[in-house]
């Protein structure tokens, strides 16, 4: 059954970016090893994203100018990016961009993902969009030792206790893996 998993790294206060919308403070710290991006990945049916990181990922590799890395990076799994824009899409890549109610491309994601799961990248706000309405299944983050004073929030909403069940904890050099199961449907 497709799961809906927001996975992340984050500052340990609670930040995915800086103010600059960089990652800079999370390339600088030493993760010695990592959680297996590789199978994790193998599970995934579709990514989904906002456009800002859309837009980091394609500036920060050069996708446009290189478009055959975005096969090498993300393979065939489609990717949807929320944005009211008209985005660029690297030649090949199977981009669709979609906008409004997340309740309104709900089922059409999932049946893209065709019984794997579909992956949240992120912005914090949209993933809170998705736990709005009942459609966030787990969160997976990687803490960084590193804090910032401001930037892109991790889970801009609100929990009730019980909500979150911690189902696991793992280090990865000076990382800390965290994954909890999202309980309720809050709508
Ligand atoms: N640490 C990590 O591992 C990690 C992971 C993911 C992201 N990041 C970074 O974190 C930052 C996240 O940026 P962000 O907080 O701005 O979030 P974002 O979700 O990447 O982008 C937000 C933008 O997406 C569009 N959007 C979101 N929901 C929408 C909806 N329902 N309908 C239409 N458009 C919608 C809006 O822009 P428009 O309508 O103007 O297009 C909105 O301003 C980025 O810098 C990214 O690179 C870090």
């Amino acid at each position: 059954m497709t799961r809906i998993v927001y996975n992340t790294a984050s500052s340990l206060n609670g930040y995915i970016a800086d103010d600059d919308n960089s990652l800079d403070w999370l390339f600088a710290v030493e993760s010695g090893e990592a959680p297996d991006h590789g199978t994790f990945m193998r599970d995934i049916g579709v990514i989904v994203e906002g456009s800002t990181t859309y837009e980091w990922v394609l500036s920060s590799t050069k996708l446009m100018e290189n478009p055959e890395k975005w096969t090498t990076f993300f393979g065939e799994t489609p990717t949807y990016v929320f944005t009211s824009r008209e985005l660029p899409i690297p030649e090949g890549a199977d981009v669709r961009l979609v906008g409004g109610e997340v309740l309104d491309h709900l089922d059409e994601i999932v049946t893209a993902a065709a019984g794997r799961d579909v992956w949240l990248v992120g912005g914090g706000e949209l993933v809170g969009q998705f736990y709005d309405i009942g459609a966030l299944d787990e969160i997976q983050i990687s803490v960084a030792p590193a804090a910032l004073a401001g930037g892109a929030p991790l889970f801009p909403r609100t929990t009730e206790p019980g909500d979150l069940e911690l189902t696991e904890v793992k280090r990865f050099g000076d990382f800390v893996h965290v994954c909890y199961s999202v309980q309720s449907d809050p709508s």
